[in-house]
């Protein structure tokens, strides 16, 4: 159950936070993972996780808001691991916070589509020809309860990108399923990853418990079960479907 023995998983975004902790259950699971994000320090830690625990991974750094930096990862991925089976596109995050609409700059806006919408747009733009030829692979890409209802509070460019990667995962679900790829979406409400451990007031992590039927936070563990069983064959019949890791806070 749960095995990805030889698969190799690119994980974006694992230098930290729920992406980190994807790819250390990926490996934990057999699969050779790939680390990446651009800070090489913070990868290399994620890397010595899994090596400690005698799993296989590499790390490769790129900018996955540039097609050509894709494609060159994608390179350097292929030759000392092979092929990808399983794409996590998983990086990304608001880069501005909430603010009414006028007060929205044109580069906010801007960024917040570029880091979520394209840059998931094109991680699997590059993976997916060589999924297609192979006949099989798994997409997991990442969207937020910001996408999932609005709210006054909301960042509004990062929620109308992340709304836009569940869409995006829906039409990828329908274009390659007959060529035996599964894509799903997981949209995570609040997690307590490392940075938002330290940013988020004990105060406010408080009030938040109470907006969650199961009354706690998300952590990345939670997400990163969710991942493992999209990933897996376990979830052979399972595609085009957006997975709310919420605690019941979202509930759609
Ligand atoms: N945490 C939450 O509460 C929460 C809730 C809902 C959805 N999400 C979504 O879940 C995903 C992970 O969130 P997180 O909180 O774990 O994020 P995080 O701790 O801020 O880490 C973000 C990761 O993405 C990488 N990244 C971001 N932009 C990149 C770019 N342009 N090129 C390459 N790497 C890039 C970062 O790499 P470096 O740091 O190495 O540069 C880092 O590894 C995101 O898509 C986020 O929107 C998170």
């Amino acid at each position: 159950m749960s095995d990805l023995k030889n698969k190799v998983a690119l994980v974006t975004g694992s230098s930290r936070g729920i992406g980190a902790e994807i790819a250390r259950e990926f490996a934990r699971h057999g699969a050779k993972v790939v680390v990446h994000g651009r800070d090489t320090a913070a990868m290399a830690k994620v890397l010595a996780d899994i090596e400690r625990m005698g799993g296989q991974a590499i790390q490769v750094a790129a900018d996955i808001t540039s097609l050509a930096e894709i494609e060159r990862m994608r390179g350097e991925v292929e030759q000392w691991l092979g092929p990808i089976d399983i794409l996590v596109a998983n990086a990304g995050g608001s880069p501005a916070r909430p603010a009414p609409l006028e007060q929205i700059t044109e580069d906010d806006w801007r960024a917040s589509i570029d880091g979520n919408l394209t840059a998931t747009f094109l991680t699997i733009k590059s993976v997916l020809p060589g999924m297609k030829e192979r006949g099989s692979g798994v997409v997991i890409t990442m969207s937020s309860a910001a996408a999932r209802r609005a709210h006054p509070g909301s960042p509004m460019g990062y929620a109308a990108a992340k709304a836009g990667v569940e869409l995006l995962t829906k039409e990828l679900a329908a274009q390659a399923g007959p060529y035996g790829i599964r894509a799903n979406c997981i949209a995570p409400e609040i997690i307590l990853t490392e940075v938002n451990q330290g940013s988020i007031p004990p105060a406010t992590q408080e009030a938040l418990v109470e907006a969650h039927p199961l009354r706690r936070l998300g952590t990345s563990e939670d997400v990163a079960r969710a991942a493992l069983f999209l990933a897996c064959d376990d979830s052979a019949w399972i595609t085009g479907v957006v997975v709310d890791v919420a605690g019941g806070a979202v509930l759609v």
